[in-house]
């Protein structure tokens, strides 16, 4: 076993640890953007997955309630710990402020105490190129945020040594680098996300099935993590182009593209146990076909559930920015009805919703990031 503090990305602190908690379960969370995880190391690895995890503290310690604490007494308390924690070789020590907390402390002031506290003969500082590098959270409330969060916050320091099973939150290339681009296209960060939450906890999905695949977003990210796609849209020209765009993508992970409604995609693919569907189905301009947008979603559902009754689903549904200002109400509009009454037609076609966050898309467009388990 082995422990690790994770930070989050600033974007979206709720949804960094429902990405977390759907890859490794139950977290200790000493922040709404810090995580405590100790799992084994293989588990450790899916870390390498997440779309929202900016950084990975490895042998760390903590301090609660940092008030009135000034630069030496920080330095003092990291250089303590260093002493048998920092390996000899070259280091650097960095501080990261999330938040608000200890506003009037000086980082810089923290990085040259500490770096003067832990160098000896045999641990020397190196800016440029550290063996090891001593990270410093100071983190206090979070700055008024885009999204609404219910998570506590208290104050505390946490220090430890970086661990590269992260390497940043994940950024993606542009898509309008790809072959094939249409405004549609699903962000990156946003794709990858989606993956990572229709995981069920200790079990990678056996595929990754987008329904509704448009440029290919989401069955790119799923190929890139090696993972098998199973792609489809009644559109041919988005089918040849998500085709091209996972052919350039050359991720690890096979992949099959197909002229499919949404609605047969048991029939197209047969029974796929384990497999997780990830979507965002169409809405307003991009509901190209006759049928209503909404009917096409619950059908995508039911025969998502025929295909993989143990399976998991991840999609994003339009939604009005006011979900953004606190918790998510009953009557809060998502697909042009009230969001219980959506809650409840997912429920009849035998999926339940196990998590739900509304997500800002730009100033008047907001999604609602969905994700459902079988009833049963
Ligand atoms: C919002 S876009 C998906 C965008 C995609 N995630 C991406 O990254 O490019 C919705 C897609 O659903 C497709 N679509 C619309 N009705 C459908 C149906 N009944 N069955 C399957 N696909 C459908 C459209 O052709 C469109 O490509």
């Amino acid at each position: 076993m082995r422990s690790l503090t994770l930070v989050g990305s600033g974007w979206h602190p709720p949804l960094f640890r429902a990405e977390i908690m759907a890859l490794l379960g139950p977290i200790e969370i000493l922040h709404p953007r810090i995580a405590f995880v100790t799992q084994d190391e293989s588990s450790l690895q899916s870390i390498k997955r997440a779309a929202l995890v900016d950084d990975c503290l490895r042998d760390s310690a903590r301090l609660w309630d940092p008030q009135g604490l000034d630069e030496r007494e920080i330095s003092n308390h990291v250089a303590e710990w260093a002493e048998s924690r920092v390996p000899p070789g070259s280091f650097s020590v960095r501080v990261r402020r999330l938040g608000t907390a200890l506003e009037g402390l000086s980082r810089r002031k923290i990085e040259s105490e500490t770096g003067a506290l832990i160098a000896s003969e045999t641990r020397t500082v190196d800016l440029d190129d550290p063996e090891n590098e001593v990270v410093v959270l100071i983190a206090g409330p979070e700055d008024a945020s885009s999204h609404w969060d219910d998570a506590q916050t208290t104050s505390l320091v946490v220090w430890g040594l970086r661990d590269e099973t992260s390497t940043g939150a994940y950024k993606g290339k542009p898509p309008t680098e790809r072959p094939f681009f249409k405004p549609v296209t699903l962000d990156p960060r946003l794709a990858r996300l989606m993956v990572s939450l229709a995981h069920r906890p200790g079990r990678t999905p056996t595929a990754i099935v987008d329904p509704f695949c448009g440029t290919g977003g989401i069955a790119i990210e799923a190929s890139l993590l090696g993972m098998q796609a199973l792609a489809s849209d009644l559109d041919p020209e988005m089918v040849e182009g998500t085709t091209t765009n996972l052919q350039r993508a050359n991720g690890e992970g096979a992949y099959s593209v197909e002229l499919c409604s949404a609605e047969e995609i048991h029939e197209l693919w047969g029974d796929r146990p384990g497999s997780s569907f990830v979507f965002d189905p169409p809405y307003g301009r991009n509901a190209w076909t006759s049928g209503d947008g909404l009917s096409i979603l619950m059908g995508a559902l039911s025969s998502a559930l025929r295909m993989s009754p143990d399976g998991s689903v991840c999609t994003m549904l339009p939604t009005s920015p006011e979900a953004l200002s606190g918790p998510l109400s009953g009557n809060q509009i998502v697909l042009g009805r009230d969001w219980d009454e959506i809650r409840e037609m997912i429920g009849e076609t035998g999926w339940s919703v196990v998590h739900s966050a509304p997500v800002r898309v730009h100033r008047s467009l907001s999604r609602l990031v969905v994700v459902c388990h079988p009833s049963d």
